[in-house]
């Protein structure tokens, strides 16, 4: 038993130095992750990150009645799986609960090149760096309410724009469109689109993950990216959201080398 014991010490002595002493920068063994909740993107590429959206509840095309939007379920997998604040996009006057009326108040919008009245504004805009932007396609565009947003907040030009949304076939591509029209100088990442029958499906939410991995805005990449930005403060030890932590497990750091201790 106790040599059993030494053999298996030597082992994990060995692949810990095995760790060390690798030129390879990545974190092995993150299946070890248990705490992934918090940070506030600092020392991260993408910096503050926050989601802007609208989405309607009520009757809708092929999903019948719901009580969240098809995009609010798109926006929660992005809350779950990302650091991000969010803040909704609600009308001053609700939109009716009925498809067929919700379709003849959007033509009317559209035809009189309306800007809907926007209940609540966002003040802080300006804090964040990464800002995601969806809705769903009407009439296959983004809702004239996208116009009154993007109007009232010139500061988005600059930043960093991650279009997305539901729909029921015609894409997402006119809100990269739109976004590129209001704001020339933003810098707009790749954009996802779901099919708004298939959103609650769990599929969609393993697709909203691959594109945030892919991304780089997932939880786990901007953990990694915060704590790659603090190397200088060699052989302190971080949890998976970042923090310094003076327990024995968590990412270790040292000489810019990084290994992980469970
Ligand atoms: C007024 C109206 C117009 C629509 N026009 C289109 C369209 O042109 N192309 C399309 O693919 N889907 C269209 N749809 C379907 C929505 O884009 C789709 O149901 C979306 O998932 C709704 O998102 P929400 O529940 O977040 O509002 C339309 C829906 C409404 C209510």
């Amino acid at each position: 038993m106790k040599k059993l014991l030494t053999i298996t010490l030597a082992l994990c002595a060995f692949m810990v130095a095995l760790a060390c002493g690798s030129n390879d920068p990545e974190v092995d063994g993150m299946t070890g992750a248990t705490e992934q909740t918090g940070g506030d993107g600092e020392g991260t590429t993408k910096g503050k990150m926050l989601v802007v959206y609208f989405s309607r509840a009520g009757e809708n095309w092929q999903v019948g009645v719901v009580e969240r939007g098809n995009t609010a379920i798109m926006v929660d997998y992005i809350k779950e799986l990302a650091d991000v604040d969010v803040f909704e996009i609600v009308p001053e006057v609700a939109y009716p609960q009925g498809y067929e009326d919700t379709k003849t108040v959007a033509t009317a919008e559209f035809n009189n090149n309306a800007r809907p009245a926007i209940k609540t504004d966002i003040t802080n805009l300006a804090d964040y760096q990464t800002i995601f932007i969806g809705g769903p396609i009407w009439w296959a565009r983004p809702p004239m309410i996208f116009r009154t947003f993007f109007e009232a907040h010139p500061e988005l030009d600059g930043k960093t724009i991650i279009p997305f949304g539901t729909h029921g076939g015609s894409g997402v591509g006119s809100y990269k469109t739109l976004i590129q029209e209001y704001f020339p100088n933003a810098t707009i990442l790749e954009s996802l689109g779901i099919s708004g029958e298939s959103i609650r499906d769990a599929a969609s939410k393993t697709t909203v993950e691959s594109w945030l991995k892919k991304l780089g805005v997932d939880k786990q990449s901007t953990a990694i990216q915060s704590i790659r930005t603090r190397t200088a403060n060699s052989g302190r030890k971080y949890a998976l959201n970042g923090q310094p932590t003076n327990g024995l497990s968590g990412i270790y750091i040292q000489d810019n080398k990084k290994f992980f201790i469970r």
